[in-house]
């Protein structure tokens, strides 16, 4: 496959680092105060504006791979039903009755052709149409029409569904809001992966501290000596600026070998282990043969779930292939566990009082994109574009 200009200025501007030992900075250190990490008014914030006016990835297109198929999802706070309706179509509700409120449907995934409520049997289609009641004669002056699920914002893109998770009043351009992730992410073909292992993690930390481990590679010779570290060229993360979203490519050490070839023969993937950030808390997380998708919700002040799906080329038809993916991801699950187990240590020292700011080196670069992206939503001038 032909390399982007996009890879191959990575590749360039690596090489020229390795060359130079030098890393990609940014003129000045950042300090972050640590209120925004242990303030409950602030996670209020943030979960009502980053976690219910933006995309989350809740699943894979292969969790609904035909008509009739849905999920729950309750981790955003927001009980969500998605469905797949019999034209094909994807659709978000609130898993909520329209009657009194019940909450819809309990299960975590499966099949149906309609969904009927708990409490009173009201029932209601895929398409979260109001289909029909017991004893009618009750109601007879309600208009059934008005009496839908209420219909939640989703989006089956590059394989995945991404939810926003609150009624919205314009239509969200989901296309403009990742166009400078377009290129790679579709080159992916994330939607012809087959989901090897799936898990979700809830944690004693704040999200942010859980983001913040894949925003930059200063970490991987510390903590992950054992594991990540020698994978890896030391603190060589390049951060692309794709505001309010950061393409972070971390190079293996192989790239070093291209410094000799014609750059119109590299290929990006076999050397680069790259961590999309698609604002406001997923991950698209590319090794050289598979991928990670994650994404991270607060559930309290210092708590948090991490979500995880690992995204292989094909489904595993011989024994070696088999145990050649869960080897990997048994060694991803030790390599986030490391990063989890400081974030936990790191949100038993906030209330200590010994940080009032953290500080964010030059070479941080994804802490500092990360954290200006933040607070331009929560300040109101980032928002989703709206489609016209
Ligand atoms: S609350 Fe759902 S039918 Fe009454
Ligand atoms: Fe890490």
């Amino acid at each position: 496959m032909k390399i982007s200009t996009q890879e191959q200025q990575i590749i360039k501007d690596i090489l020229t680092h390795a060359a130079e030992g030098t890393t990609h900075m940014l003129d000045q250190v950042m300090e972050n105060p640590v209120s925004k990490y242990t303030d409950p008014a602030q996670l209020d914030a943030e979960i009502n504006t980053l976690f219910r006016n933006f995309p989350i990835i809740i699943g894979h297109s292969s969790d609904l791979a035909a008509p009739g198929d849905f999920l729950t999802h309750d981790d955003t706070g927001v009980p969500i039903l998605v469905t797949r309706s019999q034209d094909g179509q994807i659709n978000a509700f609130m898993n909520v009755c329209r009657h009194r409120g019940a909450r819809l449907e309990d299960a975590p995934c499966g099949k149906a052709r309609t969904f009927s409520c708990p409490y009173h049997a009201w029932t209601y289609g895929l398409d979260g149409r109001l289909r029909g009641m017991p004893q009618p004669f009750g109601f007879d002056t309600v208009d059934r029409s008005e009496l839908g699920l209420i219909a939640l914002p989703v989006f089956e893109r590059f394989g995945m569904i991404w939810v926003v998770p609150s009624v919205q009043e314009h239509k969200m351009d989901f296309d403009a809001w990742v166009a400078p992730m377009q290129e790679q992410l579709h080159g992916l073909d994330l939607g012809g992966h087959v989901v090897f292992r799936k898990w979700s993690l809830h944690r004693d930390m704040s999200w942010r501290l859980a983001l913040e481990g894949f925003q930059e590679s200063y970490h991987f010779c510390s903590a992950h000596r054992d594991t990540a570290c020698s994978g890896y060229l030391d603190n060589q993360s390049l951060c692309l600026d794709f505001d309010p979203h950061v393409r972070h490519s971390v190079p293996l050490p192989s790239v070093t070998e291209l410094k000799d070839q014609d750059p119109e023969t590299w290929e990006y993937r076999p050397h680069f282990m790259t961590q999309n950030y698609l604002f406001p808390a997923n991950f698209v997380q590319v090794m050289t043969d598979h991928v990670y998708v994650h994404t991270i919700i607060p559930t309290g002040p210092g708590t948090c779930v991490f979500q995880c799906m690992m995204l292989i080329p094909e489904a595993p038809t011989t024994e070696k292939a088999e145990r050649y993916w869960q080897k990997n991801h048994d060694l991803i699950r030790v390599v986030f566990n490391e990063d989890f187990v400081i974030g936990e240590g790191i949100q038993k020292g906030l209330q200590t009082g010994a940080n009032q700011n953290f500080v964010f080196g030059k070479f941080e670069v994804g802490l500092h994109l990360g954290q200006r992206a933040i607070d331009a939503a929560l300040d109101g001038s980032l928002r989703v574009p709206v489609a016209s």
